[in-house]
C-alpha cells in the first residue's frame, strides 16, 4: 500500500482542548493509556470558565479552539471540557474532517455500567447542567429506565484551580451541594464527575458522598472514560501509534500561574507552555 499526502498517519499527534488547565486531567488520563501517542493541548486560559458563559459564546470559543488543533496536523480532537463538549459538539461534529470526541458520551457510558440502581448522579458546571446534555445522553445510552438528577456546582472549580483539595473549605462546599442533590435523590448510587476539575476533588468528594448517603456510591469521572473511548476509537479506525514513547505540546492563550496551576492537573511537572493568541 503506498501512502498519499492525505492519509492520515498514526504519528500525527491527538489533539485535546479545554477552556484553561482542568483538560489536563484528560491529557493525564489519555497519556497514561496511549503512551505512545503524540499530544497537543490547547488550553484556553485567557476566555476560562466556559462554565458561566451562553451556549452561542461557548461554540464561538470551542469553533475557535479546533481551529488551532487542526493546524497541527491532529488525527483527531478531544473535547477535554464537559461545557464544551455539552454546548459544541454537533456544530465540532459536522464541521470537523478528523474524529472529534466528547466528554459527556464516555462519562454516561461509565456511569451507567456503574450503576445498579439505575439512578445517577451529575455535578458538573451550570453551562453542563443547564444544557441537560448529560440526562439526554445517559436517557438515549441506557435502553431503560434511569433517573438522572443534576447539581451545578460552580465553586469546586476555583477550590481545584486553588489547590484547595483535601481541605476543610471544599469539604464544606462539597457537603452543601450533595446535602442539597441528596434531598433530591436520596438512593443515587453513581456520582459521575461531569467537569475536568473534578477528578482532583475526587476522594475528598467520595468521602463526603458515602457520609452523606450512607450506602456505597460509586464515582465516575470522565476524564478517564474519555482516555478508554479515545483508545478505543483509534483501534477501530487504526489509528494508534505505538512504536516510540509519544510526546505533550502545551499551548495556552494566557500563561498567569500556568506552571504552577497547569502541573496540579497534569500530576507532574508541565514543562515548557507557549502561548497563543486564537
Ligand atoms: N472545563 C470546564 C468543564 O469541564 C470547567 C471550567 C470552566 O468552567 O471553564 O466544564
Amino acid at each position: 500500500v503506498t501512502s498519499t499526502a492525505t492519509e492520515t498517519k498514526t504519528s500525527q499527534p491527538i489533539g485535546i482542548f479545554d477552556s484553561g488547565v482542568g483538560g489536563l486531567t484528560v491529557v493525564r488520563a489519555v497519556a497514561a493509556m496511549l503512551p505512545s501517542e503524540n499530544l497537543v493541548y490547547l488550553g484556553d486560559t485567557a476566555r476560562v470558565p466556559y462554565g458561566s458563559k451562553s451556549a452561542d459564546t461557548v461554540v464561538r470559543y470551542s469553533v475557535l479552539s479546533t481551529r488551532f488543533l487542526l493546524s497541527h496536523d491532529v488525527k483527531m480532537v478531544l473535547v477535554a471540557c464537559n461545557t464544551a463538549s455539552a454546548f459544541a459538539m454537533t456544530e465540532l461534529r459536522a464541521t470537523l474532517p478528523v474524529p472529534v470526541l466528547g466528554a459527556i458520551e464516555p462519562g454516561a457510558a461509565a456511569a451507567l455500567a456503574a450503576t445498579k440502581t439505575g439512578r445517577i448522579g451529575v455535578l458538573g458546571t451550570l453551562g453542563t447542567v443547564r444544557s441537560e446534555a448529560y440526562p439526554k445522553a445517559l436517557r438515549a445510552l441506557a435502553g431503560r429506565d434511569v433517573e438522572v438528577m443534576a447539581k451545578a456546582c460552580p465553586l469546586l472549580v476555583p477550590l481545584a484551580d486553588e489547590g484547595w483539595i483535601d481541605d476543610p473549605v471544599a469539604e464544606a462546599i462539597a457537603r452543601r451541594y450533595l446535602t442539597e442533590l441528596h434531598a433530591e435523590a436520596p438512593s443515587l448510587d453513581v456520582l459521575l464527575l461531569g467537569c475536568t476539575h473534578y477528578p482532583l476533588l475526587s476522594r475528598m468528594l467520595g468521602r463526603v458522598a458515602s457520609q452523606i448517603w450512607a450506602h456505597p456510591v460509586t464515582l465516575v469521572d470522565s476524564a478517564g472514560a474519555m482516555a478508554a473511548a479515545a483508545k478505543a476509537e483509534l483501534q477501530r479506525l487504526h489509528l494508534m501509534h505505538e512504536s516510540a514513547s509519544g510526546t505533550l505540546s502545551t499551548y495556552v492563550t494566557d500563561d498567569a500561574r500556568i506552571d504552577e496551576v497547569g502541573s496540579r492537573f497534569l500530576g507532574r511537572p508541565l514543562g515548557s507552555v507557549t502561548r497563543v493568541d486564537l
